[in-house]
């Protein structure tokens, strides 16, 4: 059970892993009062504090029409970005400069990050101006530059390293008008999903977290962020990444 201390959040991405284990942490959490909880595909939740609704990266009015579900009256102390994608049927990460194409990149740019720049344009007016209110978008280590040793992933790699200026670019710029705002990216660990299936083998035991474990995690780190660390990214176990 996180410490957060959040009424109002809503998740983007709840039919994800880490999306559905955060809406089901956040549901059993007494001081959550409200989740709106936005997916593609309409998913269940039992809990009586979620909402459901639509939302697909592909058409920026889907993410306009969606922050539109939030009446003005619930100011949101918490959004949770937990989209992605790494891989589908017709895209798989590239090895190898040969393995470029125009169609990988433009894919994981638009669901990586101009989807959740998008959602930053609309849901960030959304949030509570008279005390903490905190935006965390699921990046990735691999995203940044400095701790790249291995290469490959191009498109992944290069579109989390992007959403990682994005989130310091719209920290700077909240930051004027909601003095309240905590803006961060955070890299959840390796989890099981549908996004690392193809990737777990090489895992080390013990290094591929549940999705709830991760969840729970995710939200210690983020009951700890103050002021001075929006704008920056943090791993599961509270570190700073380096861009
Ligand atoms: N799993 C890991 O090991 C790992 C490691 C580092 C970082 N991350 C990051 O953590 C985040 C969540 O990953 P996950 O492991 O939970 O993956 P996941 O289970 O595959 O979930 C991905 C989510 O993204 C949504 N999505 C994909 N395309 C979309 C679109 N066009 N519009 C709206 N939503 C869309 C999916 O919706 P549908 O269900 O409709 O497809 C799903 O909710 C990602 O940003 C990922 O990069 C994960």
């Amino acid at each position: 059970m996180s410490i957060l201390k959040a009424k109002n959040v809503a998740i983007i991405g709840a039919s994800g892993a880490l999306g559905k284990a955060l809406v089901e942490n956040l549901s059993k959490d007494n001081d959550t009062k409200n989740i709106f909880a936005f997916s593609r595909k309409t998913i269940l939740f039992s809990s009586e504090k979620v909402q459901t609704h639509s939302i697909d990266f592909e058409e920026e009015d889907s993410i306009f029409r969606a922050s539109n579900c939030i009446s003005k009256l619930m100011p949101l102390d918490l959004i949770i970005v937990a989209t992605g994608i790494l891989h589908d049927v017709n895209l798989y990460p590239e090895k190898s400069l040969k393995d470029l194409s125009t169609e990988k990149f433009q894919k994981l740019f638009l669901i990586n990050t101009i989807g959740p720049a998008l959602v930053a344009k609309h849901f960030f007016p959304l949030l509570r101006r008279d005390k903490r209110a905190i935006s965390a978008t699921l990046s990735a280590r691999v995203g940044s530059v400095s701790d790249n040793q291995l290469g490959g992933w191009y498109a992944y790699r290069a579109s989390k390293a992007a959403l990682n200026i994005i989130i310091k670019n719209s920290a700077i710029e909240i930051s004027r008008k909601n003095t309240n705002s905590i803006v961060v990216g955070m890299h959840p660990g390796t989890v099981a999903s549908n996004l690392s299936k193809p990737f777990q083998k090489g895992v080390p035991s013990g290094k591929l977290f549940t999705p709830e474990l991760a969840a729970s995690r995710l939200l210690n780190v983020l009951s700890t962020l103050r002021a001075e660390d929006t704008g920056k990214c943090f791993a599961w176990d509270g570190k700073e990444i380096l861009p």
